[in-house]
């Protein structure tokens, strides 16, 4: 099978975790778009979505999908997302597709994450995806340091900027063995706004495509 392939598989297999007339929070990505392509097929059983990115509310109104602002929204019973590597208790590093601040947001406000990913995301230990920190850009040689000093290797993106405005730097090097307390040190610099560790609110639940088929990861 091709990673497309274990994408749609995975994509489809989330379907089954969407509850009957509710609003569902969609994340960003190149699997995110098979999932909004296989949620449009059960579109009459939802009422709307509350959208991570610029990217997935166009794919997601193109096929007729209600997108609602998040602050009009009461509940998010779930969110569906997928990650640039995900661990065994459900830690991830995302952002690869720049989205990282509004998944942050939604994965908060949702009361599941659902999290879908082929194979090759699977990861012992994070940090070989470089870890995307979403910067205030006069921030960005200031943070660069305080990275460095965590010792990372921090990258510009380049020709990038968030939809909020935004830098994001690409940090380089890191093995990542205490999610959690890398998470709240770089969320301490000033001028960072969002790094995309998501280890204090992690995956509830991964769905893994293997050639073999989709695994379920609680
Ligand atoms: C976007 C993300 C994506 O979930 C992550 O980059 C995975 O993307 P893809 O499904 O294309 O591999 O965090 O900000």
């Amino acid at each position: 099978m091709t990673q497309d392939e274990l994408k749609q598989a995975v994509a489809q297999a989330a379907l089954r975790q969407i509850p009957q007339d509710q609003i569902i929070g969609v994340g960003t990505g190149s699997t995110v778009n098979f999932f909004i392509d296989a949620l449009a097929t059960i579109k009459h059983k939802v009422r709307g979505a509350v959208s991570s990115s610029e990217r997935s509310t166009e794919r997601l109104k193109a096929h007729g999908i209600a997108v609602l602002d998040l602050n009009d929204v009461d509940r998010i019973p779930v969110y569906v997302d997928g990650a640039d590597e995900i661990d065994a208790s459900g830690a991830m590093i995302k952002g690869g597709g720049g989205a990282l601040t509004r998944e942050k947001i939604i994965a908060e406000a949702a009361d599941r994450f659902v999290c879908i990913v082929d194979a090759s995301k699977l990861v012992s230990t994070l940090g070989k995806f470089p870890l995307p920190v979403e910067v205030v850009p006069m921030a960005r040689e200031l943070v660069a340091r305080r990275l460095r000093a965590l010792g990372g290797d921090p990258r510009l993106r380049k020709d990038y900027l968030t939809d909020n405005g935004n830098i994001i730097l690409d940090v380089h090097g890191l093995t990542i063995s205490r999610p959690r307390e890398l998470e709240t040190s770089i969320n301490q610099i000033p001028g960072v706004v969002t790094v995309g560790l998501f280890a204090h609110r992690g995956a509830d639940v991964a769905l893994v495509g293997t050639p073999g088929g989709v695994q379920e990861h609680a």
